[in-house]
């Protein structure tokens, strides 16, 4: 039985590299932002709810002030990757949205909430009242929206049970069961979250906006948490990479274009073992400096560039071995739309860059002092 739907006689745009291109380069921004809104909210709850000295409190404030700003992040950066996605593997990644489409639907619902309850986590913090369930709950969440989110691209891989999940409900109510690779690729989400996390109050440390002693609060306590997580964060990974099916692991060493992915596996390790040293440095020796701060953003950056190539790979080799080839399309480019994307594409990063060198010269005030116009 053909598993798949028909494939869309409309030929692509563009060529299927540049789409892929762009479809890694934008996927790895937004798991920078989901990283940094999972593990930078749970570092905050925590710290609110143990503030045992004013430095905590401080940190937790820092914190919470800039996710509202990462969660706008989290979702601009996650629209060009569905975009991207749906044009390359729309028969798979539509079906397994429909099957769960009541589930996917409520998505909406829990990320307003979400964000909803981040203003309120920030908000309290400010007015210096209990605010760490909220934060607590707007984490609960977020990490939902997480799971539901991998089951979708999880079950996008698996077309053999889609016509039995259509046939015990046709409502989109009911969720797979029985995918062995479905919770370590959910953890380990979960805890890149909380080790890059730690890398994200190495970078606090290095800012002008706090003071001395804060700041070696802040990359002992940054540089503690990345070493811990990124070690779990490795865990989770090899655990992730080992119950992949055997005929994507052996497409990951010998398939002419995907062993590149594989080699991105390879150096994901490699990136996440350099980190967590780093971050033992930071963090038993308490040092802040700006070198120290800004490695760690490179490296966060680099390790989720080669996490998306590596986990691009295992989709395509997972969807190959069933018979869907990503690159058997029929291409029909337009330069010039692809001309124009490419200059608008540029021109918005432009933009973007020239916002955040604005925000950075700005004059900022010290973390202490509490932000104006917060409600409580
Ligand atoms: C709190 C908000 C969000 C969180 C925590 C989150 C988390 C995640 C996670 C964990 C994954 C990886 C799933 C996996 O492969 O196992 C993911 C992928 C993805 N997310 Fe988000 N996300 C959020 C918001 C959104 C929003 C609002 C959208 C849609 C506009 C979105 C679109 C996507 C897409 C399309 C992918 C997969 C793309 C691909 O594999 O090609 N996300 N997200």
């Amino acid at each position: 039985m053909q598993s798949f739907p028909a494939v869309d006689p409309i030929p692509l745009p563009a060529p299927i590299w540049l789409l892929k291109l762009l479809h890694i380069v934008t996927l790895a921004l937004h798991f920078v932002a989901v990283e940094m809104l999972l593990g930078g909210l749970l570092l905050a709850v925590l710290l609110s709810l143990f503030r045992n000295s004013p430095q905590s409190r401080v940190a937790a404030r820092a914190l919470a002030r800039r996710l509202t700003v990462v969660m706008t992040y989290v979702i601009n950066l996650a629209v060009p990757p569905l975009l991207f996605a749906q044009v390359l593997y729309g028969r798979a990644l539509y079906t397994s949205t429909v099957l769960i489409g009541l589930y996917w639907i409520s998505i909406l619902g829990l990320l307003t909430l979400t964000y909803w309850l981040l203003y309120r986590f920030t908000a309290r913090l400010e007015a210096a009242k209990s605010a760490w369930w909220v934060g607590l709950c707007a984490w609960l969440l977020a990490g939902c929206i997480a799971r539901l989110l991998s089951t979708d691209m999880t079950l996008m891989l698996r077309p053999e049970v889609w016509s039995k999940m259509y046939s015990a409900s046709a409502s989109g109510a009911y969720l797979p069961i029985g995918d062995p690779t479905l919770t370590p690729r959910w953890l380990l989400m979960l805890a890149g979250g909380l080790f890059i996390g730690g890398l994200w109050l190495m970078y606090l440390a290095g800012r002008s906006t706090f003071t001395a002693d804060e700041k070696r609060f802040l990359a002992g306590l940054g540089g503690k948490v990345a070493v811990l997580f990124g070690l779990v964060y490795l865990a989770a990974g090899l655990w992730a990479s080992a119950v992949q099916p055997g005929t994507v692991q052996a497409g990951l060493l010998n398939h002419p274009l995907y062993r590149f992915a594989g080699y991105a596996g390879e150096v994901w390790l490699a990136l996440v073992g350099i980190a967590v040293l780093l971050a033992a440095v930071a963090g038993f020796g308490k040092i802040a400096a700006g070198w120290l701060s800004w490695t760690g953003v490179l490296l966060a950056l680099l390790i989720e560039i080669a996490f998306t190539l590596y986990r691009d790979g295992v989709r395509d080799l997972t969807l190959l071995s069933k018979g869907f080839d990503v690159w058997n399309r029929s291409v029909e480019t337009n330069w010039w739309v692809v001309g124009l994307f490419l200059v608008l594409f540029v021109a918005g990063l432009g933009v973007i860059g020239w916002l955040v060198s604005v925000v950075a010269r700005a004059q900022k005030p010290m973390e202490q002092e509490p932000m104006k116009g917060a409600a409580s």
